[in-house]
């Protein structure tokens, strides 16, 4: 006799395989990354993220209606800084007319209702690109916490719902949640970069916002003193546990599909909301491999989305956002 099982029977058409499917992507899945420059009128490419732009504040508004009416409800704000306001606590950033903070109010204007989260780290505004402060050779922790603190506080005075720090300092989330309770923030939350990685894969990101490490003796040359190292497993649920303790109220895994294996470890370990960051290298590839013709940009795409939720993102933060939603939408 024939096996009673024939598991094919669920996926004979696309009717059943539907009905059955365990993982569906929808719009209230992504957080879209957005990179602001100063000026007019300014949508410039990204030459190594290709259909990735960065915009200054007047287009920034037509992008934040756009994302709008497609069902994109979070953004998640980075700016490009001009050397000339870089030093090495970056003093900019704490600017309360800064394009940080007007780049927030500029969304909150056009869209009241669009959740606006925002990049919590040094690194755009470091004279020495990196994270933090730079004391003798060495990126300097608690100096560095004060700092994210302060800077934290302003993007909640300009309207950010939530701030996003990514730079991996130990402690910098009490730090930032004590700052925020004190000055009265109680509903600004946190997403802590829990399990950020040393990672390639950040190349297209830095050339985004000319923010990589410069290259210069007594600086270091890497971010590995702080960002993860990527053969480590245990220490990604160490690190995240400890920024829920501190007060993460969502936490993330960065990059994303190498590390994937991560994301569920922390998935099960965690009751807190679990983002993913699928970061610009891995975005770059797939364009890169689609130009060539050698993938099928759009089937690619759609596969890597659905294995990130698969693995157990609840927020993906992804440059994939605007062409996924117009696929599902189609
Ligand atoms: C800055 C920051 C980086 C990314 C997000 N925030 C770069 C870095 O840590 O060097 C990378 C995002 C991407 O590659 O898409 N702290």
């Amino acid at each position: 006799m024939y096996p009673l099982r024939r598991n094919r029977r669920l996926r004979t058409n696309e009717a059943v395989r539907s009905l059955v499917r365990e993982t569906i992507i929808a719009p209230s899945d992504f957080l879209v990354p957005l990179f602001i420059v100063e000026g007019k009128g300014v949508k410039e490419e990204i030459a190594s993220m290709p259909n990735y732009f960065r915009y200054s504040l007047d287009l920034l508004e037509n992008e934040i209606k756009e994302l709008w009416a497609l069902g994109l409800k979070s953004v998640l704000l980075f700016v490009k800084v001009s050397d000339n306001l870089k030093d090495n606590a970056g003093k900019e950033a704490i600017n309360p007319d800064g394009l940080m903070q007007r780049a927030i109010k500029t969304v909150k204007n056009v869209c009241p209702d669009m959740l606006v989260m925002t990049d919590v780290a040094l690194d755009p505004y470091s004279e020495f690109g990196h994270d933090g402060i730079i004391e003798n050779g060495k990126v300097v922790n608690d100096a560095t916490n004060e700092f994210l603190a302060e800077m934290s506080i302003s993007h909640a005075q300009a309207g950010a719902n939530f701030v996003a720090p990514s730079d991996m300092m130990d402690g910098r989330i009490l730090t930032i949640r004590e700052a925020l309770e004190d000055d009265g923030f109680t509903d600004t939350g946190i997403m802590s970069y829990s399990a950020k990685y040393a990672s390639a894969f950040y190349g297209p990101f830095r050339d985004a916002l000319d923010s990589a490490p410069v290259d210069m003796q007594e600086i270091p040359k890497d971010k590995k003193t702080y960002q993860m190292d990527y053969a480590n497993r245990f220490e990604a649920i160490r690190e995240t546990e400890m920024d829920i303790d501190e007060g993460a109220d969502i936490v993330m895994v960065k990059p994303g599909l190498c590390y994937l294996d991560i994301v569920r470890d922390i998935k099960n370990a965690v009751d807190v909301p679990v983002a993913v960051y699928q970061v610009s290298g891995e975005y770059s590839m797939l364009k890169a491999a689609a130009e060539k013709g050698w993938l099928d940009h759009d089937a690619v795409m759609m596969e890597q989305i659905t294995a990130i939720k698969r693995a157990g993102a609840d927020v993906i933060a992804s440059y994939f956002a605007k062409d996924v939603v117009k696929i599902i939408q189609s």
